[in-house]
């Protein structure tokens, strides 16, 4: 297997945008729950890291943001093209390593169910870090460290490199990502410079009900993601600055 753990995303191409277009955990928990997090974006500049096939980006065009994005998967980067249709810079780069933007320079960062795949989480939230302006936002989300050791077991503390399974209708694609405690992934946020605003365990939204019944039922009882709101100490909020 690949240690760019990216190259999952590269051989399922098409068939990953449908998925995670319409899916339970996609669409009806992840989406709604992140950007409820995010607030409002109107005239705001985000970064969407790891934007996967751009269905983020295209939520937060729809939003009034100037929109930049960057995934490590080539197939990713031209779908997230495709979606974006000019409005919007996409770049293809790799979390955990240098970012291609200067100091300050988003006002909000959304990073969706990504950050178990950087090998080095540390410094993918130190240039996230970097690149946000003081006083701005991140919001991370991922898979909670509770439910995968119930899935995998063996030592909740161990941080280990774990192997998914994903049945796709091009088969099954196994999927490598990253396991670790709470109390690890949230060091890694704020060993950066992050202070941690909000803890959020998305419950499904409504809409999940009638059309995934079984994933409503299940995530209305167990843990599936977990977002962290984080923000970047410093700065003076825009409505402060605009009086001035
Ligand atoms: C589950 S998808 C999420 C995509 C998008 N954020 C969304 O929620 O629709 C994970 C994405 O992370 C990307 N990815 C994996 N490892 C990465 C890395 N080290 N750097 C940048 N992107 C990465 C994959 O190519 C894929 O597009």
């Amino acid at each position: 297997m690949s240690d760019q753990l990216w190259s999952a995303y590269d051989e399922m191409g098409e068939i990953y945008r449908q998925h995670a277009a319409g899916s339970a955990y996609n669409a009806h928990s992840d989406r709604p729950a992140v950007l409820a997090a995010l607030g409002p974006l109107a005239g705001l500049h985000v970064l969407d890291a790891a934007c996967g096939p751009g269905l983020y980006t295209r939520e937060l065009l729809s939003r009034g943001a100037q929109v930049t994005a960057f995934d490590a998967s080539a197939a990713m980067v031209e779908l997230a093209t495709a979606e974006a249709d000019g409005r919007a810079q996409i770049d293809r780069a790799v979390l955990g390593e240098p970012l291609p933007y200067s100091d300050d320079a988003f006002d909000r960062i959304v990073c969706a169910l990504a950050i178990h795949y950087a090998a080095d989480r540390h410094a993918a939230f130190a240039e996230f870090y970097r690149v946000l302006r003081p006083g701005g936002a991140a919001v991370i989300s991922t898979q909670h460290p509770v439910t995968d050791w119930l899935r995998k077991g063996g030592s909740y503390f161990e941080t280990k490199l774990e192997t998914d399974y994903w049945r796709t209708a091009g088969g099954e694609q196994p999927v490598q990502f990253w396991r670790e405690p709470l109390s690890a992934f949230c060091a890694a946020a704020t060993s950066a410079g992050f202070l941690i605003e909000q803890v959020i365990e998305p419950q499904p939204a409504p809409s999940m009900r009638d059309r995934f019944p079984d994933d409503y039922e299940k995530l209305t009882t167990e843990p599936g993601f977990l977002i962290l709101r984080l923000v970047r100490p410093g700065g003076r909020s825009r409505s402060r600055r605009a009086c001035r």
